[in-house]
C-alpha cells in the first residue's frame, strides 16, 4: 500500500512514500538557513519557503521512490497539526490538489503520532523487527512538545504527563542563543557538552519534587538567564563547554526523572522516545540504562534521518489509519488544527 505523505508543520517541506512501514523515499528541505538569522522560526518566511519548494520535494520523493508516478500511489496523507498555521496549510492545501487531481482519499495524521510512528519504520539499510505489542508509554521530547502519553492499541493516545511551560527542545534553543551559538541550538549544545563538566554549575530542575508528571523548563531558562548576566563575557566563553553540560544535564535530568515516575505509576516499560531531541546520543544511553533497571525495552527511531520533522513518519500513522478507514469524507472542508492534541 503506498501512500504519499506530505509534513510542513514547520521549518522543514517533507515528502516520503511509503509502503506500510517501509520508507521507499524520504526528502526533506530544512529551512534552517532561512530562519537562522532571526534565532528562530519566522512564520511568513516558512510559508514562502514551503510554498516555493513543495512541488520539487514531491517531485524528488516520487522519483526517489521508484514508483514512477503520484497516480501510482493508493493515498495521500498530510500533517493537519500541531504546528505553524500557515506552515501546516501549505501542506494541506498541495494534499487536497494532488487528491483532487489524481483521484486519491486523503488521510490527515497528528505531528506528534507521526513521532511516534517513527520509531516502527522499516527500510532497505535496515529492517528492525519491532512489533506492536501494547500497551507503550511514548515520550515525546522536541522543539514545540515534552509529553508522556499511554498507548493502549494502535492510534490511542492519553497523555499523562506534558510541560506547563516551554518544551524541552526550546529550552535548549534558547540557552544556546543566550550563549550565541546560533539556531537551532539542541545539536550544538550536545557538542559542546561532551567534553564540558556538568557539575560545573547547578541550575534548578523545576517541578522535580512534583508527585505529577508534568514538566517545566521556563524557570531553568530564567535561571540561565541571569547567571549568565553575573559573569563576565570573558568567563562565558571560557566556560561554554562547562555552561552547556550543565544546562542539558538540568534539562535531562528533569526528562530522566519524570520518565521514571511515568513507568513506576504506569507500570508500562515499553518505552518509545521520539521527537527532535531523541538525536541526542549521550540522551539515549542514559533512557537505554534507566528503562534497563526496569527491565524495559526502549525503542528509538530507527534512522537519524527519523528523529526530526519528516513525512516517512506521517506515512507510516497513516498507513494504521486506513487500517481503519479513517479517510477525509469533505475535503473542502479539511483544515489546519494549528493546536491539535493527541487523544483517544
Ligand atoms: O521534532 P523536531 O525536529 O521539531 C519539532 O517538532 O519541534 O525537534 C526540534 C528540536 C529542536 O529544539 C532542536 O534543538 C532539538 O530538537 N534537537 C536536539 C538535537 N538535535 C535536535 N536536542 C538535543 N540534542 C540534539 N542532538
Ligand atoms: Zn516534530
Amino acid at each position: 500500500m503506498m501512500i504519499l505523505s506530505i509534513d510542513t508543520s514547520c521549518d522543514e517541506t517533507a515528502v516520503a512514500v511509503t509502503d506500510e512501514r517501509h520508507i521507499l523515499a524520504n526528502k526533506i528541505y530544512s529551512q534552517i538557513l532561512i530562519h537562522k538569522k532571526w534565532g528562530g522560526v519566522v512564520p511568513s518566511l516558512a510559508k514562502r519557503a514551503h510554498e516555493e519548494r513543495i512541488d520539487t520535494v514531491i517531485s524528488e520523493a516520487v522519483q526517489g521512490s521508484g514508483i514512477g508516478d503520484i497516480a501510482n500511489v493508493d493515498y495521500i496523507a498530510v500533517t493537519q497539526g500541531p504546528g505553524l498555521a500557515v506552515a501546516l496549510e501549505v501542506g494541506i492545501r498541495k494534499a487536497k490538489e494532488l487528491a483532487k487531481r489524481f483521484g486519491k482519499k486523503v488521510i490527515v495524521v497528528n505531528h506528534m503520532e507521526g513521532h511516534i510512528y517513527s520509531c516502527f519504520a522499516q527500510n532497505s539499510n535496515g529492517n528492525p523487527k519491532r512489533d506492536f505489542v501494547f500497551p507503550f508509554l511514548a515520550f515525546l521530547i522536541s522543539g514545540g512538545h515534552t509529553e508522556l502519553v499511554i498507548m493502549n492499541d494502535h492510534l490511542s493516545y492519553e497523555i499523562i504527563g506534558e510541560t506547563i511551560d516551554d518544551a524541552c527542545g526550546e529550552a535548549l534553543d534558547k540557552a544556546a542563543k543566550m550563549l550565541g551559538l546560533g539556531y537551532p541550538g539542541g545539536a550544538v549544545i550536545e557538542r559542546l557538552a561532551k567534553t564540558g563538566d556538568k557539575k560545573a554549575y547547578l541550575f534548578p530542575r523545576p517541578l522535580y519534587r512534583s508527585k505529577d508528571i508534568n514538566f517545566s523548563f521556563s524557570g531553568l531558562k530564567t535561571a540561565f538567564y541571569y547567571a549568565l548576566k553575573k559573569m563576565p563575557k570573558e568567563t562565558i566563553i571560557n566556560n561554554l563547554n562547562n555552561l552547556a553540560a550543565s544546562f542539558q544535564e538540568a534539562v535531562f535530568d528533569s526528562l530522566f526523572n519524570k520518565l521514571e515516575q511515568a513507568m513506576k505509576k504506569t507500570s508500562i516499560n515499553r518505552i518509545i522516545v521520539a521527537g527532535g531531541v531523541v538525536a541526542n546520543t549521550y540522551l539515549r544511553a542514559k533512557i537505554r540504562k534507566l528503562v534497563k533497571t526496569y527491565g524495559g525495552t526502549v525503542f528509538f527511531p530507527p534512522f537519524a534521518t527519523l528523529c526530526g520533522d519528516n513525512a516517512a513518519m506521517i506515512g507510516i500513522a497513516a498507513y494504521y489509519k486506513t487500517q481503519k478507514g479513517l479517510f477525509i469524507d469533505d475535503l473542502d472542508r479539511l483544515d489546519r488544527v494549528p493546536r491539535l492534541r493527541l487523544s483517544f
